[in-house]
């Protein structure tokens, strides 16, 4: 089996993180060596000198791609969940990591779902004017126009979600 990369772009609080998670304890019950890069995880470390500027983003995105990279290469099954919010940047990471790779997914959840959950309180924050250049708000998000796949967690359940990547990644 080729090994992939599942690249999950969405708006904060669409659900990129929980499917990512909900993917990988699947992945575990397989018996598929996997790992998962999430932005606000890389964001305590490995990119921890990066804000939300255009150029930080980029940078955020080339990073974390450069990683999944290596992953895929060490023989694991990679997940990215990264808001991504620019085509530009996304096709630099499908470069990076190889267009028979990439798996870009696109987790469509509208807008007004993720203010009303807004479970960090950024989304009031961003309105209040107290976050500047929050995506969705004050900052762009390019949908993509032809992912592998579009998923909105608010008409999905996460067990079908699931089922529907799993099959992206050819199990
Ligand atoms: S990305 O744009 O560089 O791909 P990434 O996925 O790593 O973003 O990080 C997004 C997370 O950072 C959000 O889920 C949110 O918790 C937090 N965050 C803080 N400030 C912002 C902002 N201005 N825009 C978007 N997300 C932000």
């Amino acid at each position: 089996m080729q090994l992939r990369t599942l690249w999950l772009t969405g708006l904060s609080g669409s659900g990129k993180t929980t499917l990512a998670l909900a993917l990988s304890q699947r992945l575990t019950q397989l018996g598929q060596f996997h790992f998962v890069l999430d932005g606000d995880i890389v964001r305590t470390g490995l990119c921890r000198d990066l804000g939300f500027s255009e150029a930080d983003r980029h940078e955020n995105i080339r990073r974390v791609a450069e990683v999944a990279r290596l992953m895929n290469l060490a023989g694991l099954t990679t997940v990215c969940a990264l808001i991504s919010p620019r085509h530009a940047d996304r096709e630099l990471a499908r470069g990076i990591i190889g267009a028979d790779r990439f798996i870009e997914v696109h987790i469509s959840t509208a807008l007004e779902v993720c203010e009303r959950r807004d479970p960090k309180g950024l989304y009031r924050r961003a309105r209040a004017g107290e976050l500047a250049g929050f995506t969705g708000i004050s900052a762009p998000y390019d949908a993509p126009a032809h992912p592998a796949l579009r998923l909105d967690t608010n008409l999905t359940t996460a067990a079908d979600a699931v089922k529907a990547l799993e099959q992206l990644l050819g199990l």
